[in-house]
């Protein structure tokens, strides 16, 4: 807990308390250096992927502005991502929209910027694209339920396999042209295995449609779930990636392959400074209250279920501590039985790897305002910036 040797400040000549001095705190800084790094990474261990940034995971201008310029494509969810891309000048032909369930509003707004790819996973969302049947391809969202992923993305969405057939004839009916099939095996899924297994099933259905029905589909999209180490350890992303190369080598070359990462290209990019502003012994066990809790910066450790690694930047006897967000709910805990120094007033925690569902479900619960987010290294090579963009 207290701080080890690599855990650095992101910015030549700046330690961690002199961020907090020009830059106030809580502060959380977004290292684009690191989100590239992310970003070709996944890249190369994905040869033939075509990657689409999933903005839920970290809903920024910087953020969308350093992939973009990677050459990344991005997944959309909503009429809010919509009008980010458009703001930073991202061409329609770069996304597509993954979100199941629309209203007509979002997808006559999401067809007016000129996407054109929507994700469907039921009937009555399918009779939604009757009237635009002339402008959009679908793909088929198929449910594969992984008790091994950290978050379930299979429960609220997705059509099981066996009802894909079932399925493909009613758009075939309607006109609507199923093109492709897509999946998220949860996110944070630590086997690739899971991937495999979709891929297998997905191009099952794909070949089925094709035999039987004659109905040609050209797009597999493989969704997110690529992991890392909350521990801070960096993962082999090649050797996670390298069952899933394999089996794509298999499948035929007229089918356009892409996925949806978030938390891998957006989880290590980003670290949270904190301060301690009040302090307790409760039933002989000291409390730090902190400047940031699970309503703003942590609340991925509520709808995320993660746990970020945290560090003090003090030495000393460490004993079992309870670290306590600023608002004046119970429930706004970050860590107890942490084992910490003494820590006092003004002290800092930094916890790293606070990029992926962080800053994007923090809340002003208790008026108490988002956490600020400082860039640094936003353009390559150049000698350390910092920009405020929150
Ligand atoms: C449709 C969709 N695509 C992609 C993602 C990103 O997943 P991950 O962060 O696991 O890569 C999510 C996460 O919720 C999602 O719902």
């Amino acid at each position: 807990m207290t701080r080890p040797r690599d855990i650095v400040s992101p910015v030549a000549g700046y330690d961690w308390p002199d961020l907090v001095k020009e830059y106030g705190s809580p502060l959380l800084i977004l290292d684009c250096e690191v989100l590239r790094n992310q970003y070709r990474r996944l890249q190369k261990a994905l040869p033939k992927v075509d990657l689409y940034f999933a903005i839920k995971a970290l809903p920024n201008e910087t953020v969308i502005d350093v992939l973009h310029k990677e050459g990344c494509h991005f997944d959309i969810a909503t009429q809010g991502e919509v009008k980010l891309l458009e703001k930073n000048g991202v061409m329609a032909t770069k996304t597509i929209h993954t979100h199941p369930i629309k209203r007509d509003i979002d997808i006559r707004s999401t067809l007016r910027y000129g996407c054109t790819t929507f994700v469907v996973d039921n009937e009555f969302e399918l009779e939604k694209f009757v009237r635009y049947k002339e402008r959009v391809g679908l793909l088929l969202r198929l449910s594969f339920p992984n008790p091994d992923a950290m978050v379930n993305l299979s429960k609220k969405f997705g059509l099981s396999v066996e009802e894909a057939p079932e399925f493909i004839s009613k758009a075939e009916q309607l006109g609507i042209h199923v093109k492709g099939i897509s999946f998220h095996v949860g996110s944070q899924s630590p086997h690739s295995q899971s991937h495999v297994d979709a891929i297998v099933k997905s191009l099952a259905i794909i070949e089925e449609s094709r035999k039987t029905r004659d109905i040609p589909m050209s797009i597999l999209d493989i969704g997110g779930g690529f992991p890392i180490n909350y521990d801070g350890s960096s993962i082999d992303i090649e050797k996670f990636c390298a069952p899933i190369n394999e089996i794509l080598e298999t499948i035929p070359k007229n089918i356009r392959v892409i996925a949806e990462p978030g938390r891998y290209i957006a989880a290590p990019a980003m670290t949270c400074i904190t301060s301690v502003i009040g302090k307790a012994v409760r039933d002989g066990t000291p409390w730090y209250y902190l400047d940031d809790g699970v309503y703003n910066s942590f609340s991925g450790q509520i709808f995320d279920h993660a746990i970020y690694p945290k560090f003090t930047l003090k030495q000393g006897a460490t004993m079992a501590s309870v670290l306590a967000g600023p608002t004046c709910d119970s429930i706004d805990v970050i860590a107890e039985s942490i084992e910490l120094p003494d820590l006092g007033i003004g002290d800092l925690i930094v916890a790293p790897m606070m990029g992926a569902y962080t800053s994007a479900t923090a809340t002003e619960f208790n008026s108490l305002p988002k956490t600020n987010i400082i860039a640094v290294n936003v353009e390559e090579m150049a000698s350390t910036t910092i920009t405020r963009i929150q």
